[in-house]
């Protein structure tokens, strides 16, 4: 896919690098490439898995599936279930697919709310955070599997919560995230 100048190569070839290599994105892309409606499917999955669709990947998508990036934008504008802006700086998605429910994904959705403040499916009111639970993500190997802006943490217990949610905290405190 060509598409204008030098540094707009290297800054998309970068996003799509960055998606490829995010465990959610791929399992969509390998669970339905090939498949009937593909796109849509795949765009309910990220939709899913990350409250919005981020660019990179659409981008990384456009390859994949071999979709023109300008069809994907026309889905993801006409149906309005899909978000092209994430609902909080840090958008928490924990896993309650049943490998990960079954290893203890409640208990991490309780501790996410109590440490954020946000209740499941909100934002914070300063929209630092939003919390959802999510189907799935396809990395059932790492359960139990939270993902915070495509940062996948797997093998998680309540204890871990805290420390990433004050790693993120810190994140969009430096001047350079905001
Ligand atoms: S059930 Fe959580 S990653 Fe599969």
């Amino acid at each position: 896919m060509a598409i204008g100048s030098g540094d707009t190569i290297v800054t998309i070839k970068k996003a799509m690098a960055k998606a490829a290599g995010e465990p959610d994105v791929v399992a969509a892309v390998k669970k339905w490439k090939n498949k009937r409606g593909s796109l849509i499917m795949v765009l309910h999955e990220i939709q899913n898995s990350r409250g919005y669709v981020p660019r990179d990947v659409s981008l990384y998508l456009s390859q994949e599936l071999d979709v023109p990036l300008s069809r994907i934008y026309e889905a993801l504008t006409f149906y309005h279930y899909f978000k092209l802006e994430p609902p909080g700086k840090a958008v928490i998605s924990v896993c309650t697919g049943t490998a990960c429910y079954l290893k203890g994904s409640p208990a991490l959705v309780e501790e996410f709310s109590k440490e954020t403040g946000a209740k499941v499916g909100t934002s914070t009111e300063d929209k630092l955070f939003h919390l959802q639970c999510v189907r799935c993500v396809g990395c059932c190997g790492l359960a139990p599997v939270a993902i915070v802006n495509g940062k996948t943490y797997g093998r998680l217990t309540t204890s871990d919560i805290k420390k990433i949610v004050n790693e993120w905290r810190e994140h969009f405190s430096t001047d350079d995230a905001k």
